[in-house]
């Protein structure tokens, strides 16, 4: 067994090398390429952060009246075969969860995608989410909110439903 363990330990000692090797020109590389552009970066970097930093607190604030005020999750993700929230599929839209209680009424099958790209103008979301009235003029139908939020709220909502990627998990 002897011979056998010392052949693997220098194994790893000349991958280890080679490892250290290769981070080595790979950071070297880095400096290399990123020096140039390091003195512009930095000279901008107080406008990019107070952008972001205002864009990331609406958005903050609208993951909170999504996720926790409003609810837009219950009716526009889909639910997992025992019947949970798929966070997995957060706002991907899905099957209207709920049955009318009066029959033949005029009830919609689906709850459409709302993350990622909206479905409407940035002034058409914003009028929905204050006012109730979608892109027909009309309201949408039940059980469709129908929202009377303040300006900043539906503006903060639209911020976090565009910041919504395929596989965001609000929970995680
Ligand atoms: C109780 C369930 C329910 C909740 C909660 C809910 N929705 Fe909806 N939503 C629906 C249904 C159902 C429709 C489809 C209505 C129709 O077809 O007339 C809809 C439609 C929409 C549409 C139109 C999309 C399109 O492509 O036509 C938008 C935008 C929308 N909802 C946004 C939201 C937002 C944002 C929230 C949370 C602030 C929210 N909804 C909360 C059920 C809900």
């Amino acid at each position: 067994m002897q011979p056998h363990i010392s052949f693997a330990g220098w194994r790893v000692a000349l991958a280890l090398r080679r490892l250290i090797a290769g981070v080595s020109i790979g950071a070297t590389l880095l400096l290399v390429a990123g020096g140039p552009s390091f003195t512009s970066a930095q000279e901008k970097k107080p406008a990019v952060t107070a952008t972001n930093s205002a864009g990331n607190a609406a958005s903050a604030r609208g993951k909170y009246i999504v996720t926790e005020v409003a609810k837009c999750g219950n009716c526009h993700t889909p639910r997992t075969s025992n019947g949970e929230l798929d966070y997995h599929r957060w706002l991907a839209g899905g099957p209207v969860p709920y049955l009318p209680a009066q029959p033949g009424q005029d009830w919609p099958l689906l709850c459409p995608r709302i993350g990622g790209l909206p479905p409407a103008s940035d002034a058409q979301m914003i009028t929905l989410l204050t006012t109730g009235i979608w892109t027909t003029g009309k309201p949408l139908r039940s059980p469709m909110p129908e929202f009377h939020m303040t300006r900043a709220d539906a503006e903060a909502v639209l911020s976090y439903l565009k910041s919504v990627r395929s596989g965001h998990n609000p929970t995680e």
